[in-house]
């Protein structure tokens, strides 16, 4: 007997948490055990340059997709309208047993939301994490994911009690660690250095990793210049590395300059990203990905919102809340100079087995309850 599941990837956090899971697929099928587990790779083209996209297919070994929505750039309802229309549109010509979606994007929510109509299950992969922040799309797609899933693997015993608070019975809800921490585990002994880091004279520990692609944080000119003023100024004079999302690229281009020890950079490939931020002094970040990654590395992180939806980077691993007031972050960095950043250890089950458990779990459930 065969299952079919759709796979579904849209914007960038999307790959690194879906590839151990086609890798767990991949091995099993290899491996000729049957009852089979088949996948479907559907890529909704949220993103669609090969710096968002590609790249990340080709280093994590994720297969050319099977199908590609195609959507592209748009507003939030315009991009979650484009998703639901294409993706029923390939369940009615040809439908799966199961819909498996991943994170918080726009593209989760929205073939979360078609499969569900068309009567196909979902299962979420980084269910019931919240930042209760609903200026964020991310909190919205998650608080909607979530309330029309079947299935829930969670990251954290956190999300497990804001499932629970939300009535999902405990049944539905299983705690299978982070995939995106299966990525690094396995890309971590092949982390390329990137052809700028001699160029621009980088040494190990002395330079600064800055991401920063929210909208509250990138999309006003002033208050995006004083932030790149106040990093600049607070960071003793060391190289502060900036690879730049195409979002955060409009509003520059706008500015025109960033201070001096800024370095601009294209978004940078899953290998070598990394290994810039296993190196780096430490991240300045609003990404919520980047934090567990920094985590797990041991890497100081100061995260630039006022809320996080991964409270254990904080309380277990070496994130720390800073806020978007721009004055918070000299003190901040005066106290990781002066050697007072805490050390952090791993949150549970984040131990590069979570693609496995959740094959399993799949199997059990796609075969024995469907
Ligand atoms: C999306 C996700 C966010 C994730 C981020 C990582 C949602 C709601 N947000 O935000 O959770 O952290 O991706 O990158 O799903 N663009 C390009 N090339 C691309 C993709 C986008 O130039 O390949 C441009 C778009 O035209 C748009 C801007 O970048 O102007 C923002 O892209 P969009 O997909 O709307 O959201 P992100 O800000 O990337």
């Amino acid at each position: 007997m065969k299952k079919l599941v759709d796979l579904i990837v849209g914007a960038r956090p999307n790959f690194m948490k879906v590839a151990p899971i086609i890798k767990e697929l991949q091995l099993r099928q290899l491996q000729g055990r049957t009852p089979s587990l088949n996948y479907r790779l559907v890529h909704t083209g949220q993103h669609y340059d090969s710096r968002m996209s590609g790249d990340f297919f080709d280093q994590l070994g994720i297969p050319f997709p099977d199908v590609n929505l195609e959507v592209g750039s748009g507003t939030q309802a315009g991009q979650t309208g484009a998703i639901m229309i294409r993706y029923e549109q390939l369940l009615m010509k040809e439908r799966s047993d199961l819909c498996l979606v991943v994170g918080d994007v726009t593209s989760t929510m929205a073939c979360a939301i078609s499969a569900q109509k068309m009567q196909v299950p979902v299962a979420h992969v980084e269910a019931g994490i919240r930042s209760g922040d609903w200026s964020m799309p991310e909190e919205i797609n998650r608080m909607v994911t979530d309330s029309i899933s079947n299935w829930f693997f969670t990251t954290t015993e956190i999300a497990n009690k804001n499932l629970n608070c939300a009535g999902i019975s405990q049944d539905r809800i299983f705690f299978v660690g982070n995939t995106m921490i299966d990525t690094l585990l396995n890309n971590m002994p092949h982390l390329k250095k990137p052809d700028f880091f001699d160029e621009l004279s980088l040494s190990i520990g002395k330079y600064f990793v800055i991401t920063l692609h929210r909208p509250a944080n990138v999309d006003q000119g002033d208050s995006f210049a004083t932030l790149l003023a106040e990093i600049s100024n607070s960071c003793r004079g060391l190289p502060i590395i900036f690879p730049v999302h195409p979002r955060t690229a409009k509003t520059i281009q706008e500015l025109g300059q960033v201070p001096d020890n800024i370095l601009l950079v294209n978004p940078q490939p899953y290998l070598q990203f990394n290994y810039l931020v296993k190196y780096a002094k430490a991240v300045i970040t609003d990404s919520g990905g980047v934090t567990e990654e920094t985590t797990v590395m041991g890497v100081p992180c100061l995260t630039l919102r006022d809320n996080t939806e991964r409270p254990e980077t904080i309380s277990v691993g070496t994130n720390e809340l800073i806020g978007t007031n721009p004055a918070a972050i000299k003190p901040a960095l005066d106290r990781l100079f002066a050697g007072n950043w805490k050390k952090g250890g791993i949150p549970e089950k984040w131990d590069g087995k979570t693609g496995e458990r959740i094959v399993v779990e799949l199997e059990r459930l796609l075969f024995t309850t469907l």
